[in-house]
């Protein structure tokens, strides 16, 4: 193997520019070319591709987003797409590639791999931690630290007006940031789309919790819940209890995917990073790298597309235990 390419895909997430620096720098560091792909799977597909060395790097372990863009690629979705970008990689000699991002993006690196069989081995940059084969993934710390700190100031005008509030945090089919932030911000109730919590349910606990003198409630709110959106929860839940309760409605939404890396994912994306493009000098291929209790491991992309990972019971027991 001697040219690999880089690319980050999907949903930026904090920290991949940290794990960019350790892939390109463990490439050179071990003899490789060092090739960064611009804009994902499109910049396959158009042959966006340029030569990266040690001081294309320098000065971003600690910026948010992505020094190499990132989109969402219908074409790639088609064989014709998948046929052009094969094309291109061939035309600059790339035998080797490193994905940064998430299902979506590992979902068209198994495909190609199947196809093509270029080696590829994966990096999970998505704030959703939603990943089977790794306990965290970069980008979800960082975004777990936003959120906390909204729902604290949240917290601050909440109990000043005695008010209810729904604050709508990310997560299209995972609950982890809503669980996370909601036990580190005291939240009342965090409803995720993993488990079903009832309206009724959600009223007759802030009704509880008034009459135990609560002066104020926080609900965190998934995005993927299937009850809705935080707004349409808190519509159904007035109409159910007028004006007994005041309550308000926050959608963080995409601050939650920006800003400086916390130093966990800094470090998390740094060891990953190496342990990607070293897993792939070493002939690991059609893998991710992630980390379990500690250790790096590869796990087969069809798993971490596949095989769920459970948000642990515990957790969701002691947003109920906690908030009393
Ligand atoms: O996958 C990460 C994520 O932030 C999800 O939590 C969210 O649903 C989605 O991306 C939003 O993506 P976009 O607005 O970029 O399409």
């Amino acid at each position: 193997m001697k040219k690999v390419a880089i690319f980050t895909s999907g949903g930026d997430a904090p920290g991949m520019n940290a794990c960019i620096r350790a892939v390109v720098r463990g490439g050179i560091y071990h003899g490789l070319d060092m090739y960064g792909i611009v804009r994902g799977y499109s910049g396959m597909i158009s042959g966006d591709i340029k030569k990266m060395d040690s001081r294309s790097v320098s000065n971003i372990v600690q910026r948010g987003g992505t020094v190499l863009k990132s989109a969402r690629s219908m074409e790639f979705m088609t064989p014709e797409g998948r046929k052009k970008a094969y094309d291109t990689l061939m035309s600059h000699g790339i035998d080797g590639l490193i994905a940064i991002g998430g299902n979506g993006t590992f979902t068209g690196a198994e495909v190609f791999f199947n196809e093509y069989q270029i080696p590829t081995v994966g990096c999970p940059g998505t704030i959703d931690n939603d990943l089977y084969g790794t306990d965290y993934t970069i980008g979800f710390d960082t975004a777990v630290n936003t959120s906390l700190e909204a729902i604290d100031k949240i917290r601050d005008t909440a109990d000043s007006h005695d008010r209810v509030f729904f604050i709508e945090v990310m997560g299209r089919d995972s609950g982890y940031i809503a669980i996370q932030s909601g036990i580190g911000g005291g939240a009342e109730i965090v409803m995720v789309p993993e488990t079903h919590t009832p309206l009724k349910k959600v009223i007759s606990t802030l009704k509880d919790g008034w009459k135990r003198s609560k002066s104020s409630s926080i609900v965190v709110v998934a995005e993927g819940d299937e009850e809705g959106h935080a707004p349409e929860i808190a519509e159904k839940i007035k109409k159910q209890v007028g004006d007994k309760l005041d309550i308000r409605v926050t959608t963080l939404g995409h601050i939650q995917r920006g800003g400086g890396p916390t130093a966990y994912d800094r470090i998390l994306a740094s060891r990953l990073g190496l342990g990607a493009i070293e897993g792939l000098i070493n002939g690991e291929k059609n893998v991710m790298a992630g980390i379990v209790n500690n250790n790096l491991v590869y796990t087969p992309f069809i798993d971490t597309i596949q095989r769920p990972k459970p948000i642990h019971e515990d957790l969701l027991r002691m947003v109920h235990i906690l908030s009393i």
